[in-house]
């Protein structure tokens, strides 16, 4: 499995202790890239696990959907 996952961020999110869950008494850090609450695990990564491992998958405004191949910009000039 491949997923295509769009970040905004170009910097690094520093912890606080106030980011440790007082139920669970850790940090969950995201890295399937679905989280609403990123860079922490919010439980989206559930959506992925029914994924074939020889499938590309695109997230996008809540939807999924599988995809052949993904083009860069860089291909487009080819
Ligand atoms: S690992 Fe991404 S939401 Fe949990």
């Amino acid at each position: 499995m491949t997923r295509l996952v769009e970040l905004e961020a170009n910097g690094p999110r520093k912890l606080e202790p106030e980011d440790i869950d007082d139920g669970k008494g850790d940090v969950a850090v995201c890295q399937c890239g679905l989280s609403d609450e990123f860079p922490f695990c919010d439980g989206s990564h559930r959506r992925t696990r029914d994924e074939d491992e020889e499938t590309t998958y695109v997230y996008e405004d809540g939807e999924r959907r599988e995809v052949e191949r993904v083009v860069t910009a860089d291909e487009t000039d080819e």
